[in-house]
């Protein structure tokens, strides 16, 4: 009988040939085959949306923040389609410890890519316990500190509004793991550059942004906000502009590479936020509209990238700058 696995078919013989352009990128020592990826939330706490492609297929996954205790999240209404957009706010659900550790954590730990675990804390203590833990569990690629959560011991203030706060956090962190560790950011025009270079200083191997901005939807006839949590956050095609322009800024600012996301939908908009400076970039929003829009993209990149007659996919990566 035949063996086709030992015999590939002619367009895959083409897929792996010479004239095809590498995707391949290295972002905080971690090597992904492409350089798409899943914005934290939107794709699920153990990639659940690969019912409608592998979950492989992509660099890397980053799985749905997770808190070090249970937490029921926001009440609903939880989103709002707003013109060009999602109007937010989940609230971040979590398991515990325990239940993520013997569930979802044991799902993650067969897929075959870099998982990249997005975690949060109300305090630097909880940053620091719930990263010990995934530290621990010995096959994580790297950590995403989402930042965009009030510092109950600092004013309430988000961690990621704040330099001091950030930094200090950052480096506790650090010396609390040996995996990359990513800070994403809030996007405040103010702060944004200050906060940036706060973390590089305190050992961020990386910066993910944007995390989508706040914002608010009143309903005209009842004139109460539209959400359970009345403020919430605006994500999709309307934000993306703003994400390009901080990838920009950011690019120029600091030295580590940077994760780019806000109102990506298609090839385009990776060329846009790699020229802008990311080196990897996340599809977000959009997998709730057309969760295939990650995997064409895949395609579709490889193609601009022949028609352009450009080898290698880094060297898209801050082409926008003079
Ligand atoms: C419904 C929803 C849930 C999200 N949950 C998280 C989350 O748990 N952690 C996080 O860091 N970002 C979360 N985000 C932010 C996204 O990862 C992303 O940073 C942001 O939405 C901008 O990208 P986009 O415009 O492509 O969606 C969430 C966004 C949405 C729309």
């Amino acid at each position: 009988m035949l063996d086709t696995t030992l015999t590939p078919a002619p367009e895959a013989q083409e897929q792996v040939g010479h004239d095809q352009p590498s995707l391949a990128v290295q972002i905080a020592g971690i090597t992904m085959k492409n350089p798409l990826t899943v914005g934290s939330g939107t794709y699920g706490h153990h990639g659940n949306f690969s019912q409608f492609f592998p979950v492989e297929t992509m660099g890397a996954l980053v799985p749905k923040t997770i808190r070090n205790y249970r937490w029921p999240g926001n009440p609903a209404p939880r989103v709002y389609e707003v013109t060009a957009g999602l109007h937010s706010s989940v609230g971040i659900p979590s398991n515990d410890w325990e239940t993520f550790a013997a569930k979802d954590a044991q799902i993650l730990r067969d897929l075959k890519l870099p998982v990249i675990q997005s975690v949060i804390g109300r305090t630097e203590d909880e940053y620091v316990e719930i990263v010990e833990k995934c530290d621990a569990l010995g096959f994580l690629a790297g950590l995403e500190l989402n930042l965009s959560c009030p510092n109950l011991k600092q004013g309430g203030l988000d961690f990621g509004y704040d330099p001091a706060a950030a930094s200090r956090l950052v480096a506790r962190v650090r010396k609390a793991t040996r995996l990359p560790v990513i800070a994403k950011l809030a996007p405040d025009y103010s702060s944004l550059v200050n906060v940036a270079k706060a973390v590089e200083a305190a050992g961020a191997d990386a910066i993910a942004l944007v995390n989508a901005p706040r914002a608010m939807c009143i309903d005209y006839q009842t004139r109460k906000p539209i959400i359970g949590n009345k403020i919430g956050a605006l994500s999709g095609a309307a934000i993306k502009p703003m994400a390009v322009y901080m990838v920009w800024q950011l690019y120029r600012s600091v030295q580590i590479p940077l994760f780019g996301m806000g109102g990506v939908s298609d090839y385009r908009d990776v060329v846009e936020f790699m020229a802008a400076g990311a080196r990897a970039v996340a599809f977000g929003t959009i997998n709730y509209v057309d969760p295939m829009a990650l995997p064409r993209a895949i395609a579709d990149l490889r193609q601009y990238l022949l028609d352009q007659g450009i080898n290698d996919v880094n060297e898209l990566v801050g082409s926008a700058h003079d």
